[in-house]
């Protein structure tokens, strides 16, 4: 089976029982972790101390996702929170490679995050410096919103340019990922998926994290 990922956003699991929202999904890979500051993204959700207290409870590692403004400053504050993968947004970075540097110096994985307008080929050079690039398939700043098909191109070209760097950089997918939409997202080349609303809005969202890594990986060979 090809390597596949899913790494589901709790944005839409109850708050207020995170840790058993967590527990419903135990072959989650990661837990997709969605910080937003209302600055780069018009909401705001949560923080290093809600991250620390799921490191300490869940059993899967965590994936931060920073819609934040200044992540150079933030980012490496949720390392210590207990976060395996830190995303930071490129378009909010002020030194990507420092910043990605340091991810990885404090034990983590470094993710680049491009929203959908962003381009990947200025960053061509820096991905060695990365573990993960995430394709946003939507605007950040929201659960449940349509995917968008343009970002697929992208998408491709991405997975062009990693399989060129070689390595093993993932190449994650975030909005609006779902059973009719995930295949798509797997031919155009991504390994590692998001799915907010799709699982978390499922009656069994452990079987539907399975559902979509079968989906997935059909298309992946
Ligand atoms: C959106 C977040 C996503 C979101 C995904 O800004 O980054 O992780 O929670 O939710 P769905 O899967 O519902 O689009
Ligand atoms: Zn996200």
């Amino acid at each position: 089976m090809a390597d596949v990922r899913i790494t589901p956003s709790l944005l839409n699991a109850d708050f207020a029982r995170i840790a058993e929202e967590a527990a419903r999904i135990p072959s989650a890979d990661f837990l997709h972790m969605d910080v937003m500051d209302n600055h780069f993204v018009p909401n705001l959700t949560l923080g290093a101390p809600v991250i620390e207290s799921l490191a300490r409870s869940a059993a899967q590692p965590i994936d931060a996702h920073l819609m934040i403004e200044d992540p150079d400053r933030w980012g490496p504050a949720f390392v210590e929170a207990g976060a395996s993968s830190v995303t930071f947004h490129v378009e909010a970075a002020h030194a990507p490679v420092r910043l990605a540097r340091e991810l990885r110096a404090k034990g983590a994985r470094a993710s680049m995050a491009l929203k959908p307008a962003t381009p990947i080929e200025p960053y061509a050079d820096l991905l060695p410096e990365l573990d993960m690039v995430l394709v946003m398939t939507v605007e950040p700043g929201f659960g449940g919103q349509k995917f968008l098909d343009l970002c697929l191109p992208k998408i491709r070209r991405t997975r062009e340019l990693l399989d060129k760097v070689g390595g093993d950089i993932w190449l994650q997918v975030d909005g609006g990922v779902s059973v009719e939409t995930i295949e798509r997202c797997a031919e155009a080349g991504a390994d590692t998926f998001v799915a907010g609303s799709a699982v978390f809005g499922a009656d069994d969202p452990g079987a539907m994290v399975e559902t979509l890594r079968a989906q997935a990986a059909a298309c992946r060979h």
